[in-house]
């Protein structure tokens, strides 16, 4: 709930400090702007002209809940929660940790981290508003906020004990702003291979080549590795359905037309090996 991280949170007009007003109605900041909570328990925190973009649609939003409660994702989220995890016992001392995940989407990871970690709190940060709504309801220690990755963060500065990044984009220099001295930036990156077996007879996107060297490059002077990169990769088990909803979840949901996405799913067989792989990088502050 939002109340429970109200601590962390910060004007994006200025950084001030925000807390919860008129029953947490609204939050409001030290320098006196003011943000309703919506009544499923998020907030918008976006200064001036508000969010450019919206992120996920609902559509998106399903889909992604759909795959991800089949399990398919597992070992991903399981590397995800124990790095977080193993950064927290590091560096939180006795205080509560936080855990800031950027891009959340429907709040699996940060749940998952959340039921792994007693006493530890979640912000799940989302452009889109549908998959806020999910990220509210996704774990009683998670606050859900709408706010945009490439704009300032919301967040305190040095608030943050571990910051995770799953399949979503990443701002170096505004994580490294948040993160509290000792404190990691957990990221999942697809490599090159993810879903592979699917690219051609769907026409999906592929995954570009040297992202994990782009990431590190487009760090400097933020951010630096602080562990060689961990490879997890794994064969899929998938029907019909679950690819569906897989390729639902993508990027590619916006650029292939639904017909002639179907039309490819029913040349499928019912049953197929999809290969899982990415890159767990983690990164300090520089
Ligand atoms: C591929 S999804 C990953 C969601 C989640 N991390 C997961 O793996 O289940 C990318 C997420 O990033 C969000 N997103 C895209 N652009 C964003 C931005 N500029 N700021 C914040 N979130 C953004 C999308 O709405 C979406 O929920």
């Amino acid at each position: 709930m939002l109340n429970d991280i109200v601590d962390v949170l910060a004007d994006p007009a200025d950084l001030t400090p925000l807390r919860g007003a008129d029953d947490f109605t609204r939050l409001v900041s030290e320098s006196g702007h003011s943000y309703d909570v919506a009544k499923q328990g998020y907030v918008t925190l976006a200064a001036g002209k508000g969010i450019g973009h919206e992120g996920d649609s609902l559509e998106m939003v399903n889909s992604r809940e759909t795959f991800l409660s089949n399990g398919h994702f597992a070992p991903f989220v399981e590397s995800v929660s124990d790095a977080l995890a193993d950064v927290v016992e590091g560096v939180a001392g006795d205080a509560d940790p936080v855990i800031l995940e950027a891009g959340a989407g429907t709040g699996y990871y940060l749940a998952h981290t959340l039921d792994l970690i007693q006493g530890a709190r979640g912000v799940g940060l989302d452009v889109s508003v549908p998959a806020a709504k999910h990220l509210a309801k996704s774990h009683p220690r998670v606050g859900a906020v709408v706010a945009d990755v490439w704009e300032q963060l919301p967040i305190r500065t040095g608030s943050i004990h571990a910051l995770a990044v799953v399949f979503a984009p990443r701002n170096p220099a505004e994580f490294a702003r948040v993160l509290v001295e000792g404190g990691e930036a957990v990221m999942l990156v697809a490599d090159q291979g993810h879903l592979d077996e699917l690219r051609e007879p769907l026409g999906i996107l592929g995954v570009e080549d040297g992202k994990i060297e782009r990431l590190i490059a487009q760090s400097e002077g933020h951010l630096v590795p602080a562990a060689a990169p961990e490879l997890i990769e794994y064969p899929m088990q998938l029907g019909r359905d679950a690819i569906a909803a897989q390729v639902g979840m993508s990027p590619s949901a916006r650029h292939l037309d639904a017909d002639v996405l179907q039309a490819r799913l029913a040349e499928l067989p019912e049953q197929m090996e999809v290969t899982a792989r990415a890159q767990l990088i983690r990164m300090r502050k520089a």
